[in-house]
């Protein structure tokens, strides 16, 4: 069986509810999934949680429940998020499932075994919140921790240690070496110069139980439990090993199975990130599988962070964007089409509700909207929905964005992608404009004329569906219904010009996106 295109998200954290920053991550990679399906490549999306450590074991006592029980109810809330979302996700890791928590301590045992594993004591600043030991170089000028960091306490304690140092100079030469590696660019460069300019300590992958037993415990020694993100990073690998991956190497596979071959997902072909984690998946996890022997991720895909009103978003603030809340008021395939038209995937974006109403009136309601609305209207109103004689007046607009959108998407540009489709919306809105289909219709001699222009205009909005899949898969699958095609527009090569057949007879048509009050208007 032939290897799957095989992309992940970051597994969240479930210490608090799923927001924005969340949403938009799995959106980003659900959008790629679908592309590459819609392009005949088999495909495995995995995106999860991370339910181990500190925070997640105070959340849990602060509410009076057991670290597990608190976990479910929040896996519930995020899976009920992926799903709302449109999320075509294979699978969904939890860092407790059994399947995952084997492969890790078997990825220990045999680290362990190989020596890349030792014990020390470490005597020096732990922040507990961020369960994270610090070194006088995290002092800020005054001589003090950032805030962020809470109480710093000093520590002594004996913990395992992965050698992390020894593969510093591998990775900067692998670095050079794949410029694609990680995307894009000036992130690549920002690791280089931390690798260029510090001597990576190597990294303690453990803690006390006595001090936190909501964790994995080392199988060869149960007084420690496994550092959250050596536990974390290890489910990109973890799920494609516990379904029995020939291409995960056999030392890590469930005790007693063998592989079927059935499934072939590693190593993964892309990584989907935020800027904040960039350092544990482009220098630590690299390391830790090129420990492990096993093959190096394609692509490392980091995007920017989401603020509200030009502010971080913050529970104290009460400026959280919650996604559902989105979604119920304007439907799920609006706020796909806000994050990913917004923000290219890089730098920081900011969401404002003004903002968010306006591309949902001017690209959505009036743009495609009103495209597809008049378009099928006419259809139905001149020609009773049946489908006139094909033209091909604007296949070469179409043609030109298909192949942009085709390109830009094997880049992973989806926001590009996005406005390329849209100048096909722009060009045939002009149209209508200009050749005034509902004049046409008034003269008899025009009658050939308007079944051009009616033909180009239903076959245009024909392909956007099947463009517009990925993004907005919902309003395509309208779009589709519409014109009274049976099926999904998921398949790339359905958008070459020409489908709609002369005779074919369109559905209903109706409004893709209701046209909104704006809240001045509400409260007249
Ligand atoms: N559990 C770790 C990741 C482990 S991956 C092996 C974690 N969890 S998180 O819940 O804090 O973040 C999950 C993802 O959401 C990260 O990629 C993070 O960058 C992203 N975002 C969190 N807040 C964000 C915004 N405000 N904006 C955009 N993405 C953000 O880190």
């Amino acid at each position: 069986m032939s290897k799957r295109f095989y992309l992940t998200t970051a597994i969240d954290y479930v210490n608090g509810k799923p927001h924005l920053g969340h949403a938009y991550e799995k959106v980003v990679a659900d959008v790629i999934a679908r592309a590459h399906r819609s392009l005949g490549q088999e495909t495995f999306f995995l995106t999860g949680l991370d339910e181990h450590g500190q925070k997640v074991q105070q959340a849990a006592l602060a509410e009076g429940k057991t670290p597990q029980a608190y976990c479910d109810e929040m896996a519930a809330a995020f899976e009920g998020l992926a799903a709302r979302l449109g999320c075509t996700n294979n699978d969904f890791v939890r860092t407790t499932q059994p399947r995952h928590k084997q492969v890790v301590q078997q990825i220990l045992s045999e680290l362990y075994t190989q020596g890349h594993l030792y014990k020390a004591i470490y005597e020096g600043f732990y922040s507990a919140k961020e369960e994270t030991f610090l070194t006088d170089k995290d002092r800020r000028a005054d001589g003090t921790f950032d805030p962020f960091y809470g109480e710093v306490v000093r520590l002594q304690e004996e913990n395992y240690y992965f050698k992390l140092k020894d593969h510093q100079q591998w990775l900067i030469d692998y670095l050079e070496q794949n410029p694609s590696f990680v995307y894009p660019e000036f992130r690549r460069n920002e690791v280089l110069g931390f690798l260029k300019n510090n001597i990576l300590e190597d990294l303690c992958i453990t803690r006390p139980a006595a001090r936190l037993n909501w964790g994995i415990p080392l199988p060869f020694d149960p007084d420690y439990v496994t550092y959250v993100w050596f536990d974390a990073l290890n489910n990109y690998i973890s799920i494609p090993a516990a379904q029995g991956d020939p291409g995960v190497p056999p030392a890590f596979a469930p005790k007693g199975m063998t592989s079927t071959g059935s499934l072939s997902l590693w190593p993964a072909d892309l990584h989907i990130i935020g800027k904040d984690i960039l350092k544990f998946h482009s220098v630590y996890w690299p390391i830790l599988l090129k420990a492990m022997g096993a093959p190096l991720p394609k692509k490392i895909l980091v995007h920017g962070w989401w603020q509200k009103d030009g502010q971080k978003m913050s529970k104290s603030t009460g400026n959280v964007v919650d996604p559902l809340a989105v979604i119920d008021e304007w439907g799920v395939d609006a706020f796909r089409f806000y994050v990913i038209r917004e923000l290219d995937i890089g730098p920081d974006g900011n969401w404002t509700d003004a903002g968010f109403r306006a591309r949902y009136s001017a690209e959505l309601a009036n743009g495609l909207g009103n495209l597809v609305n008049r378009s099928l209207s006419m259809l139905k109103r001149y020609r009773n929905g049946i489908i006139p004689r094909p033209s091909n007046e604007l296949a070469p607009d179409a043609e030109r964005v298909i192949s942009e959108t085709s390109d830009l998407l094997e880049n992973n540009r989806l926001q590009a992608a996005l406005q390329a489709i849209w100048s096909l919306i722009t060009r045939a809105n002009q149209y209508v404009d200009h050749t005034a289909p509902f004049k046409l219709a008034k003269d008899q001699a025009q009658a050939e004329r308007l079944d051009e222009v009616l033909y180009n205009l239903a076959e245009v909005c024909r392909i956007l569906a099947v463009l517009l899949w990925p993004f907005l898969p919902e309003t395509a699958s309208k779009i589709y219904a519409q014109l009274g095609l049976a099926g999904l527009p998921d398949k790339a090569h359905l958008s070459r010009w020409g489908g709609l057949a002369a005779g074919h007879a369109i559905g209903t048509p109706a409004p893709l996106f209701p046209r909104k009050e704006s809240p001045a208007e509400e409260r007249k």
